[in-house]
């Protein structure tokens, strides 16, 4: 089983101004995919908090997968994808291609998502946008094929059979 955290990013959550329905969510669902959710946090759209925090997690070595929910729009105080992309050591660009390639074919407003996704350490960091219905159509696109990414990640043999059939 894989360990998980969830980062929500929001200045109204952190502040205490809005209850966080984003990471709540992101964990239901990840757990609904056998996933053990070991951490969550919630933080500021400042960059240097959020670095800290995603590098805090991935350098604790408890969780092969941490995903962050906000920050990814256009706004000013958008800053998540900068910081994964500060912290990471590879990116993995397919990810949020899968997830924007999905979300198109249900509004066109998901080519204004700038989520990243890399690897830190044996941690793979996933942004995801803050709203609920875009978490769902999100991380639902994506989260059927992580599990095979997360065993190469970690070493454990990874089963590529059906390739060969
Ligand atoms: N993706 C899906 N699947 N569904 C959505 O409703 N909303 C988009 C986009 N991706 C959306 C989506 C919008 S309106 C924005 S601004 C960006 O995600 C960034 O969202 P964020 O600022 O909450 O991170």
């Amino acid at each position: 089983m894989f360990h998980a955290a969830v980062v929500t990013v929001s200045d109204r959550s952190f502040q205490g101004e809005r209850p966080d329905g984003g990471g709540p969510l992101v964990s239901a669902m990840l757990e609904g995919a056998g996933y053990c959710v070991v951490r969550t946090a919630i933080v500021p759209d400042e960059q240097p908090q959020i670095e800290a925090v995603l590098r805090e997690i991935a350098d604790a070595g408890q969780v092969q997968l941490l995903v962050t929910t906000g920050g990814t729009g256009f706004a000013p105080r958008d800053v998540t994808p900068e910081a994964t992309l500060a912290v990471c050591q590879r990116m993995t660009p397919g990810i949020p291609e899968a997830m924007r390639q999905a979300s198109m074919q249900v509004t066109n407003r998901a080519m204004l998502s700038r989520a990243q996704a890399g690897i830190r350490g044996g941690t793979l960091i996933v942004n995801l946008p803050g709203s609920p219905k875009a978490i769902r159509e999100n991380l639902e696109a994506v989260l059927p094929a992580l599990a095979h990414g997360l065993e190469m990640l970690s070493g454990q043999p990874a089963n590529c059979a059906k390739l060969d059939s």
